[in-house]
């Protein structure tokens, strides 16, 4: 098989048998101020600590969208986060208090962020994208108390039926309601008011930061809680996969609604002080390559989705721009097809770094750390001082070339902490001991190198983003004319899978194009566009077993023309 050897990366990095072999967690601690207090906090290690140092007029944010293109120096970022974080104690706002966000990507987000962490608070980030049921039940199942949006987002948020919710910040300009039980403070004028002195609330390394609500294949969205002790893991793969470096520019195309936009677009480049680009919007390929060459990125993370949109966008729009400044780009969320690694290495000359996390690992497990051989189409392997295995439905490793069911030994400093409010969710990652269950199938090969094969279970990874057919499942169900819906993840040349429902309607209602047109704006507009299928098919009946469930794999195989499997439990 070829291997593609490192190119630009990792020139002061060990070996990558050489770093396994002399690792330990209890190292990287020394890199931050708490090795020997114990008490920690995220903002301080990740905006602060660097204030204190030379860094302080280094650039902290590159902000740009189509209205705004601004920087923020650490010096900055550490005043205004000090200021907000003042804002949110002076409306009573306290430790391990669930603070959310909703908005667009922008500054004053970043800034909130680090305010929430330095009084302690626990942050919410919520994708701008969702509509008005994402939102609800994230601020229910949390019981947030506080919630910063914008004016124009506000519609989408039942705040007169979140009775734990008591407080809204709006950024920006609109109108305020005057009704009910909630308050309305406004962003600009709090902040004017605020000192910018701040006692920062030390916290234990094992305290609530941060909730990333994801899906799963049942049920509603989960609330994922990563601890402060995070850090560990965020700063080592950002250091190591990420490969940043003092004069780095990094570009994390990803929002942080979603937790590659907080591991790795907030906390792991800030904890090496590196300068972090944040642009707003979604883009076109002359947006990302225009962006490299103006900021002179020399690190760029993005999708699998992107550099497929960017490969069908042809390599003549490359030439158009300079993109000298890139030293290192990695790939995550979905498999990354070898074919894009190839494109990559003729139009960019540099491999395309995949990787492999998910919600619940918080940080990066499996990584083409970049001074060791990659072989395209696979997902690399274990970062330094985590065990990662292939096992059976018993426990039992498989071995290399078998495929089975991705696990990771529990204990890496990132992971997931309990499902907010569901410990019994939790536990539930851990069927055998000792072991996280990812959900994934996989295989490893006889090097070491691990080969991603698909979702054991039926959750569909869309563009790069993760939705529950449950979810999606039930909001159509809400339609008047839907009696049942399944809805599966269809394979798509570019987005990796499209969504696809299969709908069955209630006596009554008669099939139609505009009938199906309307059930994918009906998701859209009440849930998240990105969680609205792009086909929906209706159908006389839908695939059940004996005991009422619908068989998605059955509607999937039948959909793509594959062996249905045993139909011996299927309802006929
Ligand atoms: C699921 C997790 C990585 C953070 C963003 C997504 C899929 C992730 C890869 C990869 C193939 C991948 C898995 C995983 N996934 N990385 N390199 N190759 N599949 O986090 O939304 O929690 O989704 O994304 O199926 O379970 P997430």
């Amino acid at each position: 098989m070829q291997t593609l050897a490192p190119i630009k990366t990792g020139a002061n990095m060990p070996d990558y048998n050489e770093a396994c072999a002399n690792f330990s967690w209890k190292d990287v601690e020394k890199a931050f101020s708490w090795h020997e207090t114990e008490k920690v906090n995220m903002a301080y290690e990740a905006i602060d600590r660097h204030a204190e140092t030379w860094r302080k007029n280094k650039v902290a944010l590159y902000y740009s969208d189509q209205k705004r293109d601004e920087k923020y120096t650490f010096q900055d970022m550490a005043f205004l986060s000090n200021k907000f974080g003042n804002v949110l104690r002076n409306i009573g706002t306290e430790k391990g208090d669930r603070v959310f966000l909703f908005m667009p990507r922008s500054p004053e987000l970043y800034v909130s962020m680090m305010g929430i962490l330095k009084i302690g608070a626990i942050a919410g980030p919520l994708f701008e994208a969702f509509m008005e049921q994402a939102v609800r039940d994230r601020l229910e199942n949390s019981e947030a108390s506080v919630l910063i949006t914008t004016p124009s987002l506000l519609e989408r948020v039942p705040y007169n039926e979140l009775p734990h919710l008591e407080n809204i910040i709006l950024v920006g300009d609109g109108e305020a309601p005057e009704d009910g039980d909630v308050k309305f403070y406004r962003f600009e004028e709090e902040m004017d008011k605020a000192s910018r002195d701040l006692d920062i609330e030390w916290v234990d390394r094992e305290d609530g930061m941060i909730l990333h609500y994801t899906s799963g294949s049942t049920g509603k969205p989960k609330g994922v809680l990563h601890v402060h002790n995070a850090m560990i893991q965020q700063y080592q793969t950002a250091k190591w996969v990420l490969d940043l470096k003092e004069d780095d520019i990094y570009w994390c195309t990803a929002d942080p609604g979603w937790v590659t936009g907080t591991s790795y677009g907030i906390f792991g480049p800030w904890l090496n002080g590196v300068s972090n680009l944040i642009r707003g919007g979604r883009f076109s390929p002359e947006d990302w390559y225009g962006t490299i060459e103006k900021y002179r990125v020399s690190v760029w993370l993005s999708a699998p989705t992107a550099f497929r949109r960017l490969m069908a966008a042809g390599d003549d729009v490359v030439k158009q721009f300079d993109l000298s400044s890139l030293r290192h780009t990695l790939s995550v969320g979905e498999p990354l097809n070898a074919e894009v690694v190839h494109w990559g290495m003729n139009v960019y000359q540099l491999r395309i770094h995949d990787h492999w996390w998910m919600t619940e690992t918080g940080g990066i497990v499996i990584a083409n750390y970049p001074t060791m051989p990659i072989k395209p189409g696979s997902m690399g392997k274990p970062f330094p001082g985590v065990q990662a295995a292939i096992l059976d439905e018993e426990g039992n490793e498989l071995s290399p070339g078998q495929m089975g069911r991705l696990c990771i030994k529990a204990g890496w400093p990132s992971m997931l902490r309990t499902v907010w409010n569901n410990e019994e969710r939790f536990n539930k990652y851990f069927p055998v001991k000792g072991w996280f269950e990812s959900g994934d199938l996989a295989s490893m090969d006889e090097d070491g190198y691990f080969w991603f094969e698909g979702r054991d279970d039926d959750v569909i990874q869309t563009s790069g983003e993760r939705v529950g057919p449950f979810e999606v499942e039930s909001k159509l169900v809400e339609h008047p004319s839907v009696a049942e819906a399944a809805v599966i993840g269809k394979p798509d040349p570019v987005r990796g899978h499209i969504i696809k429902a299969f709908v069955a309607l209630k006596d009554g209602y008669e099939k139609s194009d505009e009938l199906e047109e309307e059930l994918r704006k009906f998701v859209k507009q009440r849930l998240a566009a990105h969680a609205a299928p792009r086909e929906v098919e209706i159908r006389d009946f839908l695939p059940k077993t004996r005991s009422g469930k619908i068989m998605r794999r059955v509607l999937k195989a039948w959909e793509l023309d594959q062996p249905t499997g045993d139909l011996s439990t299927m309802e006929k």
